[in-house]
């Protein structure tokens, strides 16, 4: 342990506490309704491989850096297709957009989604960001000391805003932002508990029952994303950039000809489906664990001021707020929005010498990974300072740490996302301090993304 970290005061936040006798399988499936974060003993937090086998399916976890790599990297050809109960979730809704669709149209896809928010493009993109952050700082501003806000909520309306604009352009009228962000917020209340229908490897039935329920939403959402794609390919040239037209332009310079608005739309879902609620997760976590520990908000409020002194943080900015930036991985860590990865066999195969026949599940669980006994110190405390540069967190296996996933299919938003989490902290946390509202309880769950329950309510006041 680095000298910092011994010095940083103590804070184990919320976490479910892991069963130490195997519960009898009502036992499992009543935690599991919970949430999937309640389903795992003890002795998992500290395997390498954990197999099993659900209702006659195998189901391999890998629990170890070398295991992980293994099965998303060098078994990549093998394990890249989505399990059926996610592709059948989410298709209705994203069509073939990139992050369900896998052989030659993932290729094509991946070779025009992922340079659009690529980190050569963050001068451009960090603006957006910036002009969010600076909105929200104004609008706290204005409300009355210690007003009560829902934080997960303030923080989903920022990041939908950031996407929103990031997508289709800074010209993007405040009520399409709103339509989008409230069609998707319906389609997603509805659409929770996959991940444990993941887990018990069920059938994609319930799925498939779900996403016919969920029509007449979809259908407003296509409505409204088939209307802003068209207005802004209608005004290509006015000078106006946008991640819609850049990868117009990828299209056109790797394939030759022109993307159909059904891809353009479905795309388009997909970034703000995988860009939104996952950015806004980790935000309200963050300010969730900057309340409850004094001396990391204090950290992080001296260098946000010693930086900007009071203005909104940009692009420039990011070298001078490497606290700010591991108050952000600490809380990926403790927190990983997506807590867990799933992949079903396309071929017979194996990873760390298990045989995964097709239509096996290989897993990679974030949650089990990041709190492991032996890859990291005090795996359960909230340390920013391991992130630090000389921090413990140096030393570990690279892919110890898998927040955004790894190998050919990682999170194509990544730096965008680190880079919207440290302005938007830097910027507010120099005026507020944002604090728990008396009684409020907060736990972990997690259907399909990790969160510190339905709401997370704070009080808005000044920072000291
Ligand atoms: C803290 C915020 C974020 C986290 C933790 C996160 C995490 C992830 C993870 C774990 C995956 C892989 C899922 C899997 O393998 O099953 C993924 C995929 C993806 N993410 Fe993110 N993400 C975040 C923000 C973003 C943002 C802001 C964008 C876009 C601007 C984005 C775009 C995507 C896309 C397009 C994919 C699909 C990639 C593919 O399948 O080839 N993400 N993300």
């Amino acid at each position: 342990m680095s000298a910092p970290e011994a010095a940083a005061g103590s804070l184990v936040p919320p976490h479910p506490t892991p069963f130490r006798r195997r519960p009898s399988l009502p036992g499992l499936l009543w935690r599991l309704r919970r949430s999937l974060l309640e389903v795992w003993h003890e002795s998992h937090f500290s395997a390498d491989l954990i197999p099993t086998r659900v209702l006659g399916r195998p189901i391999l976890v890998c629990n170890s850096p070398d295991s992980v790599r293994e099965a998303f990297l060098d078994r990549h050809a093998a394990l890249e297709r989505k399990t059926p109960r996610m592709r059948h979730a989410l298709e209705p809704l994203v069509g073939d957009g990139l992050i369900i669709s896998d052989g030659p149209v993932w290729k094509e896809r991946r070779r025009v989604v992922a340079p659009v928010t690529h980190v050569s493009r963050l001068p451009e993109l960090a603006p957006v960001m910036t002009e969010a952050a600076a909105e929200r700082a104004a609008a706290w501003a204005a409300l009355p000391e210690g007003a009560r806000v829902d934080m997960l909520a303030e923080m989903g309306w920022l990041a939908a805003e950031v996407i929103c604009r990031s997508v289709f352009g800074r010209a993007l009228g405040a009520q399409a932002a709103l339509e989008v962000v409230a069609a998707f917020a319906r389609y997603q209340r509805r659409a929770g508990g996959g991940g444990a229908a993941e887990l018990l490897g069920l059938p994609p039935l319930a799925a498939r029952l779900g996403a016919w329920r969920r029509r007449p939403e979809v259908r407003r959402i296509h409505a409204v994303l088939d209307g802003l794609v068209a207005e802004v390919l209608a005004g290509r040239g006015r000078g106006q950039d946008c991640l819609l037209l850049a990868m117009a332009a990828a299209h056109e310079a790797a394939h030759g000809r022109p993307m159909t608005a059904e891809a353009f739309r479905n795309e388009a879902a997909t970034l703000f489906l995988a860009g939104h609620e996952t950015t806004a997760s980790t935000l309200a976590w963050a300010w969730y664990l900057l309340d409850r520990a004094p001396w990391a908000a204090a950290r992080l409020r001296a260098e946000a001021r010693a930086a900007l002194g009071g203005r909104a943080a940009g692009f420039a900015d990011l070298p001078a707020l490497p606290y700010a930036r591991a108050v952000v991985e600490e809380t990926l860590r403790l927190y990983p929005p997506i807590p867990l990865l799933a992949r079903e066999a396309r071929e017979d195969t194996t990873v760390a010498g298990q045989a995964v026949p097709r239509g096996g599940l290989v897993m990679a669980v974030p949650w089990l990974l990041h709190r492991h006994r032996r890859l990291w110190e005090r795996p359960d405390h909230f340390l920013p300072e391991r992130f630090l540069p000389g921090g413990s967190a140096e030393a570990r296996p690279r892919h110890a740490f898998i927040p955004f996933s790894l190998g050919p299919r990682v999170c194509t938003g990544a730096a965008f996302a680190m880079a919207e989490a440290v302005i938007v902290l830097a910027t507010l946390s120099q005026r507020f301090a944002p604090r728990l509202a008396p009684g409020a309880r907060v736990f972990p769950v997690a259907r399909l993304t990790l969160k510190p329950g339905e709401t997370l309510p704070m009080l808005i006041g000044p920072a000291p």
